[in-house]
């Protein structure tokens, strides 16, 4: 079993090099959740490929406005993901995303369930998830997504 004082180094060595961390660009998918129970707040971007005729997930990256522990399990889980399809990364828990750090103790589950909840919201992002990943080099901007070359007319309407 892993004691905590491992754990600690652990958190402490993925927080000195945090892995996937910032905004990515031209994302697929973009998830955000919030803590109710200390208001951290974690986001999360998805970017899709397609290998051996499946999607699998490319990259994800994240940025947390939260505490320690949901950025070193953001920065492990973010490498875990990489290569999983839409299905297994559903099934993945807090407990398993935050797995590469050991067993955290009960007060900080709650922060590898923040990682959990931003990941389970980019991939609830439908649209993003459904729509075909596009042939081309580069992803469609949204500009691009809502040009009059596609079928449907989109109206914007600015609010005042
Ligand atoms: Fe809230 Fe870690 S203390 S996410």
């Amino acid at each position: 079993m892993t004691g905590s004082g491992e754990v600690e180094a652990k958190i402490e060595a993925a927080l000195k090099n945090p892995r996937n961390l910032g905004e990515m660009e031209n994302a697929d998918a973009v998830g955000t959740v919030g803590s109710p129970d200390c208001g951290d707040m974690l986001r999360m971007w998805i970017k899709f490929k397609e290998e051996d005729g499946r999607k699998v997930i490319d990259r994800a990256t994240f940025q947390s406005f939260g505490c320690q522990t949901a950025i070193a399990v953001a920065s492990v889980a973010t490498e875990l993901l990489t290569g999983k399809t839409i299905a297994e990364a559903k099934a993945m828990t807090g407990e398993e995303l935050a797995a590469p750090l050991g067993a955290l103790p009960p007060v900080r589950i709650h922060c590898a369930q923040l990682v959990e909840g931003a990941l389970r919201s980019a991939l609830s992002d439908e649209k993003a998830v459904a729509a075909p990943t596009p042939t081309a080099a580069k992803s469609p901007t949204l500009l691009e997504r809502l040009s009059p070359n596609t079928e449907r007319k989109v109206k914007i309407v600015l609010n005042d």
